[in-house]
């Protein structure tokens, strides 16, 4: 027995920034961005900060679930980096929501909801829990270089949230790492004033290959696209909705063009939000979820990338309680 989506939730800034407001201080265009990503606009975080966000997110998932923060048995929080070091974003979600259950961070980049769901997968089938939260929530503008238009075009800011409940809901997952540290890298705060630190600061921005990371998501979406349809004895053309990670509608088209799946099964909302990391693919379930697009038996299957490199699939099916 494992788990079944029993709420969603979202939360976003209220900054809308388009590709023509970029131009004002980066020698790019509307037209470049555009017709290389499918990126429009994104938000970005002004006077909010990560942890609202999250909060907002949270609770607006278990309103939806009918869930108490004390019903809940785990929570778990997606983010490469969240307003603190210490307390971890899980734990400040946890004294919001009045939760006393354990709470900690994981950090596998955009892929991060898609490993929360298959560690609530063995806490909910080992009975450590019945009821768990996943909150994923990134602050991309705080991680990049503004001045460097191959990056700070493709990412927004946002908070998505997710309540799993024990039923027979997950198919299948997997999930994977093919290690390199070189092709999307951001550096950590490095040393602060230790009179000890040897080493030499590191430029705090993400550093992407864009065209490397390009070529991995492509192959990764499409290996474990294949790889989770067999897990759960399915085949591809029997999803009902896909709902991959939305960092390039050009990778969406290119992984999912062997399966010949028709694009109408195929959830986007890059055009609005850009690339935010694990948050992506929780504010697109939760915005399809609130307009009534999934019925009950529907397969869902949910297939993400991202730095370290991480990939990864579930398949869900919708309401199976
Ligand atoms: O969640 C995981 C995170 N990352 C990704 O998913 C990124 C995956 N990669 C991509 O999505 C694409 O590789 C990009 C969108 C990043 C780049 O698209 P591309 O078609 O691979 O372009 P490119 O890197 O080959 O750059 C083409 C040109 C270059 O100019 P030259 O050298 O040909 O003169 C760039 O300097 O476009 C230039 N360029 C820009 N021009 C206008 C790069 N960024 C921009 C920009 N505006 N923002």
């Amino acid at each position: 027995m494992s788990f079944y989506i029993a709420g969603t939730g979202s939360a976003l800034p209220e900054k809308i920034v388009s590709n023509e407001d970029l131009t004002a201080f980066l020698d790019t265009s509307d037209e470049w961005i555009f017709t290389r990503t499918g990126i429009h606009n994104r938000r970005v975080l002004t006077h909010e900060t990560l942890n609202d966000l999250a909060i907002l997110s949270a609770r607006r998932a278990l309103e939806d679930a009918g869930v108490t923060g004390q019903e809940v048995g785990l929570i778990l929080c997606a983010t490469m980096r969240g307003d603190t070091v210490t307390p971890s974003l899980a734990c400040v979600v946890a004294e919001a929501i009045g939760s006393r259950a354990p709470a900690f961070d994981v950090n596998a980049a955009c892929v991060g909801v898609l490993y929360c769901m298959e560690i609530a997968d063995s806490f909910i089938a080992t009975g450590k829990a019945d009821t768990v939260l996943i909150v994923s929530a990134e602050a991309m503008s705080k991680l990049l270089d503004w001045k460097d238009r191959s990056t700070c075009v493709l990412f927004g800011d946002g908070s998505g949230a997710l309540v799993l409940r024990k039923g027979a809901g997950r198919l299948a997952g997997v999930l994977s790492t093919d290690p390199d540290s070189h092709v999307i890298r951001m550096p950590n705060i490095e040393g602060m004033n230790s009179p000890y630190n040897e080493h030499a600061p590191e430029p705090l921005a993400m550093h992407m290959d864009g065209g490397e990371v390009y070529k991995f998501a492509v192959n990764a979406m499409g290996r474990n696209i294949a790889e989770v349809c067999r897990l759960a004895q399915l085949a591809p053309g029997d999803i009902d909705w896909y709902l991959p990670h939305q960092a390039n509608i050009r990778i969406i088209d290119a992984s999912l063009r062997k399966f010949r799946i028709g694009k109408e099964k195929v959830l986007v909302n890059i055009t609005d939000y850009g690339n935010m990391s694990a948050t992506s693919i929780s504010v697109l379930l939760d915005e399809y979820a609130r307009r009534g697009t999934f019925k009950r038996g529907d397969k869902l299957l949910f297939v993400a990338f991202g730095a370290g490199l991480t990939s990864g699939a579930v398949i869900v099916e919708w309401g199976k309680d």
